[in-house]
């Protein structure tokens, strides 16, 4: 059986990967300093808690145990946050991976799955946008995500690892299994946010930017469900495991959804009209965000399951049903 290193399994994206690798028979080992994630999430193998900050902490991981590929989901990700506290962003997403790396090096596990994000794009040109286009991202979180692209490029021409590097666009839903889903109080994500004013949670949602380029005017997202994404992983995971070459990969469905369309959903499917608030565009933000996911279907065979905007909404509603019961 091998043994899985996955940083920030304890988080939303990271747990649900937990899952879906334990259910295929990987070890599973989380390494997690619980900042913005939970105990309960990790429903396989073992959690670690402890810091990418602290070397030594990383030194006696990797020296304990023998990791086939270590998935790398531990960071802080609030794009706004980003810009207001940068140095917070570079020290925990760059520095802390620069560690992760190191150690990895150090202890001789070359094998890496990359979160990486639909934000080092910035402002696409072309969309949906292929994965040659040019990384220009427009806020301090996307850099942090680019730059650490650049450096697994500049390790795997090294020889020092082989990497996938997955850059997710809007990730969203819950566990079908209802065993999982977004555990941040703060979740900042559109449908997180929408089903929570649907429950009371909130008093409503802001709508920011209605003068956009786009059909109805707001900004228009390519979601994709986090079991379908979960599943990406465990596809990539094999032929980087039998000694396949680094790739990169955008994860989306290709289709994009309005900023209005979603919020509309989320009331149909929980028959709640909360208050929505417009207000100007925020900088950085893209008029639109879709993958040209065609490079993961054609050479990795991903099937998408959840590829419907209700379903992935459906998810995320008796999640939060039940986290709030
Ligand atoms: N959610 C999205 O839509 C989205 C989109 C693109 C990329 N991503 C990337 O996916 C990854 C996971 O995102 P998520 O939404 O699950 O976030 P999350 O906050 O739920 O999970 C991140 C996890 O990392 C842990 N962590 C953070 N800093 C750490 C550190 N220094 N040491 C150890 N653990 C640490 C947190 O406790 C948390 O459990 C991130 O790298 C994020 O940038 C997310």
């Amino acid at each position: 059986m091998k043994t899985v290193l996955v940083t920030g399994g304890a988080g939303y994206i990271g747990s649900h990967v937990v899952k879906a690798l334990g259910e295929r028979g990987y070890r599973v080992v989380t390494f997690d300093n619980l900042s913005a994630g939970h105990r309960w999430a990790v429903l396989h193998g073992e959690l670690i808690e402890g810091d990418l900050l602290d070397k030594r902490s990383l030194d006696g991981l990797f020296a304990a145990r023998r990791f086939a590929a270590v998935m790398h989901f531990a960071a802080h990700i609030a794009v706004p946050e980003s810009v207001a506290e940068p140095l917070k962003y570079y020290v925990n997403n760059v520095a802390g991976t620069l560690n992760l790396l190191e150690a990895m090096r150090r202890h001789g596990c070359g094998r890496l799955i990359y979160s990486s994000s639909a934000a080092v794009y910035g402002i696409p040109r072309v969309i949906p946008v292929p994965e040659e286009a040019p990384p220009a991202p427009v806020n301090p979180y996307g850099h942090t995500k680019a730059m650490l692209e650049q450096v697994l490029r500049d390790m795997a021409r090294a020889g020092d690892l082989a990497y996938t590097s997955l850059r997710y666009f809007n990730v969203a839903g819950a566990d079908p299994d209802g065993r999982l889903g977004e555990g941040k109080d703060w979740a900042p994500h559109l449908i997180t946010v929408s089903v929570r004013a649907a429950l009371g949670r909130r008093a409503g949602v802001t709508v920011y930017g209605t003068d956009y380029p786009t059909p109805d005017g707001t900004g228009v997202r390519d979601y994709i469900h986090v079991s379908d994404l979960a599943e990406a992983h465990v596809l990539c995971l094999e032929p980087l495991l039998a000694g396949g070459e680094s790739a990169v990969y955008n994860c989306g469905y290709g289709r994009g959804h309005s900023v209005l369309e979603v919020v509309n959903t989320v009331k149909e499917v929980t028959g709640v009209d909360f208050p929505v608030e417009f207000a100007g565009r925020r900088a950085g933000d893209p008029p639109a965000l879709v993958a040209d996911s065609g490079r993961i279907r054609r050479v990795l065979g991903w099937e998408p399951r959840f590829d419907d905007l209700r379903r992935i909404v459906e998810t995320a509603w008796r999640w939060e049903m039940k986290r709030g019961e």
